[in-house]
């Protein structure tokens, strides 16, 4: 029988949309990058403004400062005694959001257009975040409890590696104790296909940089006779990679566990239509390792990207200069049973291996998160798939993720309690690009899945 969700839960959710949308527009008016100093006093406001929320709602709630932006903690520990504690996991900072001049909107003035809320931050992760406060507000208001405890974890982190939420955890470790953890900060596969993911990728983020002669050079002068920092540079990205599109770093794939083939075999059964991902990213051609599908390339294998290169002239028309330095930020994501620090050491040794006289090279580790794959099986996940078909009237599918969420693995290890990441972002949703969106549809439908998720959860443990 397809499950549905409690009609109090759905008439309080009814009854308070206009609500929840203009408190939704206020929280994305506020421009929480944690990634710039500038922004510093914006992640306060921001904080305390989820903080204040939740305690409207109904939630204890408490700022706390780490080194780097707070964590807000919001907690509802009144269920009856035997109910199981879960802990919802979300981050209220958000990506850097220029290019301004690409927006159709401004970024920090919410904009509905044809369904969909226009905002950075929209999606990733604030309007899911969010839609997980409403869903909380809906079992307090209509009911005033809730049927299962609850820690709500919001920092402020995540978008610059979550360097410091790793000790927070383990710091407070006794009092986010729980039996479950929830994220909602992904995607959903495709429209009306409600998505529960199996994987996220790790990552290992460096900088390259290389330093040449003592200043920029006439190129005519001393071209030719003094190693070019630039063409060192190109040399040693271009022994990353074999013609296969294979990575040729040595070891790279030591750990690199084959997936299960039940998971494999639920992914290749996916409805991925390949020329409408190409439409989506804008490309005639597609490029990855040979004797892997598009979705295996994205899911189940490591890569290694550039992200960014800096050298020389890059301005207007020419000037002859061989350049006296040059650099790289390079991302390696990662999928199990990798590690970022051995992958750091691998990459390290080979760029020393492989590095021409002439230049000095200084590597940089600026971030990295583990990679993480779910169990798939147990109350939670059977709990998720009632929670969902009673939102989106059908049963979720399986997906991989090729993202990363660095903390989901620490939560794993550090509280010992599965989890559960169930998104309602949807492909094209231009997360960190210009005019990100989150399709409102999915903002009441993911409130709906998480309002009945408590209830399902609850309903698990006493079956
Ligand atoms: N919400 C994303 C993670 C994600 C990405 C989920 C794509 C689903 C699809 C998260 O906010 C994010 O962007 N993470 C960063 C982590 C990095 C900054 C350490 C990422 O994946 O680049
Ligand atoms: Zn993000």
């Amino acid at each position: 029988m397809p499950a549905t969700l409690a009609s109090d839960l759905a008439r309080y959710l009814d009854d308070n949309d206009r609500r929840f949308h203009d408190e939704l527009f206020d929280f994305l008016r506020i421009p929480s990058v944690s990634a710039r100093s500038e922004y510093d006093a914006d992640m306060q406001r921001a904080a305390k403004w989820v903080s204040d929320n939740l305690r409207t709602a109904g939630l204890d709630t408490e700022i706390l400062s780490t080194p780097g932006h707070p964590v807000v903690l919001g907690e509802w520990r009144k269920a009856p005694a035997g109910a199981l504690t879960v802990l919802i996991y979300g981050h209220y900072d958000v990506q850097p959001a220029e290019p301004l001049e690409l927006w159709t909107s401004p970024p920090f003035e919410p904009a509905m257009r044809n369904g969909r809320i226009y905002a950075r931050g929209s999606v990733d992760d604030k309007g899911q975040l969010f839609a997980h406060m409403k869903a909380l507000e809906a079992h307090l208001g209509a009911r005033g409890r809730l049927p299962v405890n609850i820690i709500v974890l919001a920092e402020g982190e995540e978008e610059v590696g979550s360097d410091n939420l790793e000790a927070f955890v383990t710091k407070h470790a006794k009092r986010l104790a729980c039996d479950y953890i929830v994220i909602s900060d992904s995607s959903m596969f495709a429209p009306g296909l409600p998505s529960i993911l199996s994987s996220l990728r790790g990552l290992a983020y460096f900088q390259i940089d290389l330093e040449g002669p003592a200043g920029d050079l006439h190129s005519g002068s001393y071209g030719g006779a003094v190693v070019n920092p630039a063409m060192a540079l190109a040399r040693i990205l271009a022994t990353f990679f074999d013609a296969n599109g294979h990575i040729a770093i040595p070891g790279f794939y030591d750990k690199v566990r084959e997936w299960d083939p039940k998971i494999r075999a639920q992914i290749k059964a996916l409805p991925f239509d390949e020329a409408n991902f190409k439409k989506e990213v804008g490309v005639s051609v597609l490029g990855g390792e040979a004797g892997y599908s598009t979705l295996e390339r994205l899911w189940s294998r490591p890569t290694c990207e550039v992200n960014g290169l800096l050298s020389g002239y890059t301005a207007e028309g020419s000037k002859t200069v061989l350049p006296s330095k040059a650099m790289a930020k390079v991302s390696c994501r990662l999928v199990a049973d990798q590690n970022p620090a051995e992958i750091e050491r691998l990459v390290r040794e080979h760029i020393t291996r492989v590095a021409p006289a002439g230049v000095k090279v200084t590597i940089q580790m600026l971030h990295g998160g583990q990679p993480w794959s779910a169990e798939l099986q147990g109350p939670l996940y059977d709990a998720a798939k009632r929670a969902l078909n009673a939102a989106f009237g059908r049963d979720p599918v399986v997906i991989g993720e090729g993202g990363s969420i660095p903390v989901v693995s620490d939560f794993q290890r550090l509280l010992g309690a599965p989890v559960l990441l169930v998104g309602f972002g949807l492909p094209g949703e231009n997360a960190h690009a210009p005019d990100e969106w989150f399709a409102d549809e999915n903002f009441t439908k993911g409130m709906r899945a998480m309002a009945s998720l408590w209830d399902e959860i609850a309903a698990g443990a006493r079956a």
